[in-house]
């Protein structure tokens, strides 16, 4: 082999590794269609029609208060189902809704969720700590939170302030309150 063409070879390799490299990277942030390079999160439109529903929380009293509805892609559904983990990609979607009440041939002050849209919480599972730098990631999801008002902006900027508190109480179920999802229970 002349000097050159191992030159050519040794140049070619170089740029053939580093074209790899690319996909590689490309591949491994293209793990869902709501996070971009960056792990900026969006909320998935029309998802009430598209996924399936994981089941309703009621919350009587307090800012919170209305039905919080739980949904999720039916991918995911199935692949907890074979598994009993969420898998990497998955996302869950949490919409929380003013409720009224009355009375109903089914019996008195029965609660319904109405019109009123109060925000959105969204977890997406990312099993290969793909964000180290941003504060919207980390132990195994990506957190957001989205208020009617502008729903394409992520307004939590640090799930560690935001969300883990409250979610301690699920921690040994990947943070997810599980007990609350019939659809993911195994029949
Ligand atoms: C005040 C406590 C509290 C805070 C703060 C909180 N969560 Fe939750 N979250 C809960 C509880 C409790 C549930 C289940 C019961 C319910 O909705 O009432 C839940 C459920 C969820 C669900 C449905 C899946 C699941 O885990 O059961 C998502 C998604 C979610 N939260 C995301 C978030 C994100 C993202 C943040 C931060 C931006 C956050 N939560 C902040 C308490 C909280």
């Amino acid at each position: 082999m002349s000097k050159l063409t191992s030159v050519c070879l040794a140049i070619s390799i170089f740029i053939l590794s580093g074209l790899n490299n690319t996909y590689a990277d490309n591949a491994e942030l293209d793990f869902s269609e709501f996070v971009d390079g960056k792990g900026v999160i969006s909320l998935p439109k029309d998802f009430r029609k598209t996924m399936a529903h994981l089941g309703s929380w009621f919350v009587p009293t307090g800012e919170a208060s209305g039905f919080h509805d739980v949904y999720a892609r039916q991918v995911d559904v199935n692949h907890y189902l074979e598994s009993g983990k969420f898998q990497d990609g998955a996302i869950i979607i949490k919409e929380l809704r003013a409720s009224s009440s009355a009375d109903y041939t089914t019996g008195t002050n029965v609660s319904f969720s109405n019109a009123t849209i109060k925000q959105w919480f969204v977890m997406i599972k990312d099993s290969n700590n793909r964000f180290p730098d941003n504060k919207s990631w980390g132990d195994g999801w990506g957190w957001a939170l989205f208020k009617t008002d502008n729903h394409t902006v992520n307004v939590s900027m640090d799930y560690k302030k935001d969300c883990l508190g409250c979610h301690y109480p699920a921690k040994n179920n990947d943070w997810v309150y599980i007990e609350g999802y019939p659809t993911l229970a195994k029949p």
